[in-house]
């Protein structure tokens, strides 16, 4: 008898199960009625102005910082030099002083098939104050440039900091306005989550490298001032045996340095930083993280020393998304789900920002973490433990927008849209955050999609009735 009540009771519950289960795959959220006109997306030629180098002999180019250290008191430096190596040092002072200091960096090149690059360059300057305006020179003689850049306000759970989020950019015109879409955003962005792919010069015969000088070119008006967080997608790869280039991302790695040994890290691809209240971990999907895996080992034990009190907010950057609901890509980020989601449950990571699909997707908080193979639970179920997925893989490259979107909308997709844009995630304390996503087509306040974010770990309750 009992085992038939114990039997009953599991039909019972298989069928809510299914029930529930047939809610949850078929409710979806919104897809956005807003119809972009078509247009085919165009690479930038090569005598574009944003692609322009500065005049005179050997004048640095390509700037771009990025943060140097794990807590945000240094920022690497990196330019290239196209005639010789010239200096490699970087003169730097604070607002409003007339000391100077000096670092000194050092000097790579590399070659890809036939392409030599330039001199690139990589300082790391250490010991900065907090929350302070620094002026820096790069070069020698008369064609010396100056930039400037503001670090972040010291660690702390209630400090406010503005994140802006952008990836698989390009160097189409379509590039061009989500880059000028970002600078005149007046949420201002501080810093930049760059969720990978970023030149798109593999698109190229060989992978034409000058493809990645121009990027640099073009990017520089932020990335010199500020730093750009860089996560390594598939374009960053660059792995092409057939023109004897069989080390991947390497010239990714040569020319965008991060601080991956402060947190321990044995690989350039996989980091993290804290930067003001927010921890942010940075996972490479074409690098092995399978167990035992350099990756894998290194997230396991690195999850467990955020310390949430000291930086609430855990975010997450990796380049192929979990949970996507357009025909691009579909699945791919399957295996490393299955792989780390458990974990991000666990840790109670807030969002997690990925690339890789040329649009835009917010998802509802889930997980699919109860399956284990013989008990059938393998359907995205809302949990407040789970992150927000958000695919903001819309920045405006060569390969133009995904359209096409699986119907019905799954109930995991909160709000879909195939346009070009970037988003701001801004921290307002240990408790509240705004996440807003801006399409290219809007004026440069103008918000298509927003939300409250609830932290997690302090305020783990449902945000989606302050969804929009
Ligand atoms: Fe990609």
């Amino acid at each position: 008898m009992r085992a038939k009540m114990g039997s009953f009771a599991a039909f019972s519950l298989l069928v809510l199960g299914l029930v529930f289960n047939i809610a949850v795959l078929c409710n979806g959220g919104k897809t956005s009625s807003y119809v972009r006109k078509m247009e085919k997306t165009v690479d930038m030629p090569l005598n574009s102005d944003v692609f322009g180098a500065p005049e005179g002999y050997n004048a640095p180019q390509q700037v771009h910082i990025t943060q140097g250290d794990h807590e945000g008191k240094a920022v690497i430096v990196s330019w290239v030099t196209p005639d010789e190596p010239g200096s490699n040092t970087v003169i730097y002072w604070k607002e409003n002083t007339e000391y100077k200091k000096k670092a000194e960096g050092k000097v790579y090149t590399y070659k890809f098939y036939n392409y030599n690059s330039g001199y690139i360059h990589h300082c790391t300057i250490k010991s900065l104050e907090f929350d302070t305006k620094y002026y820096y020179e790069v070069g020698a003689g008369h064609t010396m440039r100056k930039f400037w850049f503001v670090t972040p306000p010291a660690v702390g759970p209630d400090v406010p900091y503005t994140f802006g989020v952008i990836g698989d950019l390009g160097q189409s015109y379509d590039s061009n306005m989500t880059l000028t879409h970002y600078e005149l955003n007046p949420q201002k962005g501080q810093s930049v989550l760059f969720v990978g792919d970023l030149s798109y010069a593999d698109n190229y015969p060989n992978h034409d490298n000058v493809r990645w000088d121009t990027w640099g070119r073009f990017t520089e008006r932020s990335a010199a001032y500020q730093p750009w967080i860089w996560a390594a997608g598939n374009h960053e790869m660059d792995f092409a045996p057939e023109i004897g280039e069989i080390k991947p991302f390497k010239p990714f790695t040569h020319r965008y340095h991060v601080p991956y040994r402060a947190s321990n890290s044995t690989a350039p691809l996989w980091y993290s930083i804290k930067r003001a209240s927010a921890y942010i971990i940075v996972l490479s999907s074409y690098s092995a993280y399978g167990k035992y895996t350099p990756q894998y080992t290194w997230l396991e034990q690195e999850l467990p020393k955020v310390n949430r009190t000291e930086t609430p907010w855990l975010i997450v950057l990796v380049h192929s998304p979990w949970y996507n609901s357009y025909n691009y890509h579909f699945m791919e980020g399957e295996s490393m789900r299955v792989m780390f989601e458990q974990w991000f449950v666990q840790y109670k990571v807030d969002v997690v920002f990925s690339g890789h699909v040329h649009a835009y997707e917010r998802s509802e908080r889930v997980s699919n973490i109860a399956y284990n193979i013989v008990n059938g639970l393998c359907v995205p179920v809302k949990d407040q433990s789970a992150p927000v997925y958000i695919i903001i893989g819309d920045g405006g490259n060569i390969e133009g927008l995904a359209t096409s979107m699986i119907d019905p909308q799954p109930a995991y997709s909160a709000y879909r849209e195939a346009s070009f844009g970037h988003a701001t995630f801004s921290i307002k304390n240990r408790t509240h955050a705004y996440y807003s996503w801006h399409r290219n087509q809007d004026g440069y306040a103008v918000e298509a999609d927003s939300m409250w974010f609830f932290n997690r770990y302090w305020n783990p309750v449902n945000e989606s009735s302050e969804s929009q």
